[in-house]
């Protein structure tokens, strides 16, 4: 299996076989040309006008990249909730719902061999889809078990759970608390996360973790922004005085250049419609042009002339498509923000279970 990086935001997980050939928007990729190169290679379409990354399956492209069978967790939430959590090699770790499987292949592989992952989920189809892609991935070493949580707990059977963290991504958590005791480890601080999309269900939850004994109740949010560096262009009050000017122009022109045109009409009227079939239709044109569209217009034509001028002092004028970094102007460095937040799934409900002291 090998992740093709098509494009930023374009990740494709294929599983190679010399008879088959990817097809991208941006060309051709055969999986024989693939075979035998290293992981990070970049390889070139078959015209060679487009070109693709082979990434290493790592459980963060997935995520990108699975098929939804449900929301899902994505990275920013599920890092945080894996720290918080304390899930580290040799955890012991329950998940319910699986879902997607999207948060299944993190912990999968934070728990490692010495670690022991449960995961339940009560959809027949989504259970056996998550089975065949944990198989197809070598995820062979967890227990996924077709169960409600909430009605029937979370024992497997010839298996001791003993889990020292809980993951509950479920639509009524609350239910399915009261049934942790039986699977916990109880001689170790033990350390649940519940992920609700709704206030109420919050609400629910921290009375539930508060009536079954689960204290240092916590709730977090993750507003993960990313910060993006451009160029601004660099504009001075010369630039914009020129810009004014130029506006002020083009608008006399245009409005003579409607003048004339309508003094050109009324003659043709005049002398009886003796003009021809085209220019009568440029007339009527003429006639239906808003003053907008002929200065858009003239503006236009001036744009073919003096596309040259205009590069020297009207680098912010209409129509005009200048490459970011263009040498011919001055350019500042700025960073900004994010203008939408993405990643806000759920809110996060930690809390933790002390040993009992004797
Ligand atoms: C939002 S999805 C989980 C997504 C998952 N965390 C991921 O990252 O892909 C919730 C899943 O919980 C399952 N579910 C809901 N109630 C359940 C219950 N009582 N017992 C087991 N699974 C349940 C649903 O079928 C659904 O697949």
């Amino acid at each position: 299996m090998v992740f093709a990086w098509i494009s930023r935001g374009l990740v494709k997980p294929i599983r190679i076989n010399s008879t088959e050939t990817l097809n991208t928007r941006y060309g051709i990729y055969p999986h024989k040309s693939m075979i035998g190169q290293r992981f990070g290679s970049q390889i070139a379409s078959n015209n060679g006008l487009g070109f693709i990354y082979l990434l290493h399956p790592t459980p963060e492209l997935w995520t990108v990249s699975l098929p939804h069978r449900t929301q899902i967790v994505y990275s920013p939430d599920s890092s945080f909730i894996t720290q918080k959590l304390n899930i580290t090699p040799g955890s012991r770790v329950i998940e319910a719902g699986t879902g997607s499987g999207s948060f299944t292949h993190s912990l999968y592989r934070t728990v490692g061999d010495k670690g022991k992952l449960f995961t339940y989920e009560f959809h027949k189809v989504r259970q056996e889809q998550a089975l065949a892609e944990f198989q197809d991935h070598g995820l062979d070493k967890l227990t996924l078990t077709h169960r409600d949580v909430c009605k029937n707990g979370f024992e497997v059977e010839g298996e001791q759970v003993n889990a020292d963290a809980i993951f509950l991504d479920l639509p009524a958590p609350w239910l399915a608390i009261p049934n942790l005791d039986k699977v916990i480890n109880p001689e170790l601080k033990v350390a649940v996360c519940c992920f609700s999309p709704c206030i109420e269900q919050v609400e629910k939850t921290i009375h539930a973790l508060n009536t079954n004994g689960w204290n240092s109740i916590e709730l977090v949010e993750i507003n993960h922004k990313r910060w993006e560096s451009h160029k601004n262009m660099v504009k001075r009050v010369d630039d914009v005085v020129t810009r004014l000017r130029d506006i002020q122009q083009r608008k006399k022109e245009g409005l003579a250049k409607m003048r004339r045109e309508k003094e050109e009409r009324l003659r043709n009227e005049q002398n009886g419609g003796v003009d021809n079939k085209n220019s009568a239709a440029t007339v009527t044109a003429g006639e239906k042009r808003t003053a907008a569209q002929a200065l858009k217009e003239n503006g236009n034509e001036d744009k073919k002339d003096s596309s040259a001028k205009r590069n020297g002092f009207n680098p912010f004028g209409k129509g005009q498509r200048i490459n970011q970094g263009d040498p011919s102007y001055e350019w500042r460095e700025v960073s900004k923000d994010e203008a939408e937040l993405k990643s806000h799934t759920s809110f996060l409900t930690f809390a933790f279970k002390q040993p009992a002291f004797n």
